[in-house]
């Protein structure tokens, strides 16, 4: 069976909202997906999952300089290697992500080179496009998605 670990970082709760959506959307289709804050989740058992959701909500200027908070930052830096992981990052906002992945991505650096899935929500729920987006990430067929 596919694992996925889905670890989310929230202050107010709409990213913790949108990472249970993803679980749940994922285990409806036989993927065995766990959903835990960066306070719970260790990090070095991140490893052996087969997709990897790492989520924050969008910190910043509004406009400009939008970038993961510190807590995501301090789990990230904590993580192994993901070399067998497909990895992926969601976040919540309200106005624009602007650097938000790129911010995402440059602290990952090489313990995830690749990511596969940027995946971004205003209200803190799958829309059809993200669940579509997520889908292919996941390797779930179009037509049982
Ligand atoms: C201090 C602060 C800074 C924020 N900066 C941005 C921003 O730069 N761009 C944006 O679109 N939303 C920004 N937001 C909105 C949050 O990203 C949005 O409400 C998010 O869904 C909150 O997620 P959470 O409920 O999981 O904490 C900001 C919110 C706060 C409190």
């Amino acid at each position: 069976m596919t694992t996925a670990a889905v670890v989310y970082r929230s202050s107010s709760g709409t990213t913790r909202q949108l990472a249970e959506e993803i679980g749940e959307h994922l285990r409806a289709h036989g993927i065995d997906a766990r959903v835990q804050s960066v306070g719970e989740a260790q990090p070095a058992a991140l490893a052996e999952a087969d997709l990897v959701l790492l989520g924050c909500w969008t910190s910043g200027l509004f406009v400009v300089a939008q970038h993961p908070d510190e807590p995501w930052l301090a789990f990230v830096r904590d993580l192994p290697p993901l070399a067998r992981s497909r990895v992926g990052l969601f976040t919540t906002y309200k106005l624009a992500t602007g650097s938000m992945f790129a911010r995402m991505r440059a602290a990952l650096d090489t313990r995830a080179p690749h990511v596969d899935l940027e995946l971004k929500s205003r209200g803190g729920h799958l829309t059809d496009g993200g669940r579509a987006a997520l889908d292919r990430f996941a390797g779930i067929p179009a037509a049982s998605a």
